[in-house]
C-alpha cells in the first residue's frame, strides 16, 4: 500500500512538472488562426489580392481589408461575404470559400473574428 501512495504521489509530481513546462502553443497556433487563414497560401490565401496589415507581399486586386465594421452591419454579414461573395456580386473574381468548400465553416468565423478587429 506504502509503495502505491508513494507511486501516486511521484506521478502526481511529474504530471505537475510536465503541465508547467509545457509551452503553451497548442492555445497560441488557435488564437492566431484567422490571421494564418489570411494568410497561408494553402489556406484563405486572402494576400494575394488583398491588402492587410502585417501581411508581407500582398496583391491589389480587391480592396485593403480593414475597418470592416464600417462596411459590414455585423459580423454575420462579413461571413456571408466570405462565404459566398458572387452573392453580392455575381462578377467578383473573388472565390465562394464557404460555398466552395475552400474552407471549413470554423475557418470562416475564425477570419471573421480577426478580420473585424483590424483598423
Ligand atoms: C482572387 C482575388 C481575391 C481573393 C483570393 C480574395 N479576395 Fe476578397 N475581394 C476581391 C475583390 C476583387 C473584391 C472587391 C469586391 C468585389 O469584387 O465584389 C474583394 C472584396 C472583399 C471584401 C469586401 C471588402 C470591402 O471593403 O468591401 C472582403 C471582406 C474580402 N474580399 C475578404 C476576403 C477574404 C477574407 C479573403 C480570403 C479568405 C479574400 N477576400 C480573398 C478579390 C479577392
Amino acid at each position: 500500500m506504502k509503495t502505491k501512495a508513494i507511486l501516486i504521489s511521484l506521478s502526481l509530481f511529474v504530471c505537475a512538472c510536465a503541465s508547467v513546462e509545457k509551452p503553451p502553443e497548442p492555445v497560441a497556433v488557435e488564437q492566431n488562426r484567422g490571421k494564418k487563414v489570411a494568410f497561408t497560401f494553402e489556406l484563405g490565401n486572402c494576400l494575394a489580392c488583398h491588402v492587410i496589415a502585417e501581411g508581407d507581399s500582398p496583391g491589389n486586386i480587391g480592396p485593403e481589408l480593414k475597418n470592416l465594421p464600417q462596411r459590414f452591419q455585423n459580423k454575420a454579414e462579413l461571413k456571408q461575404f466570405i462565404w459566398d461573395a458572387t452573392a453580392f456580386n455575381p462578377n467578383t473574381i473573388m472565390p465562394p470559400f464557404g460555398k466552395n468548400k475552400i474552407l471549413n465553416d470554423d475557418d470562416i468565423q475564425q477570419l471573421v473574428d480577426y478580420l473585424w478587429e483590424i483598423k
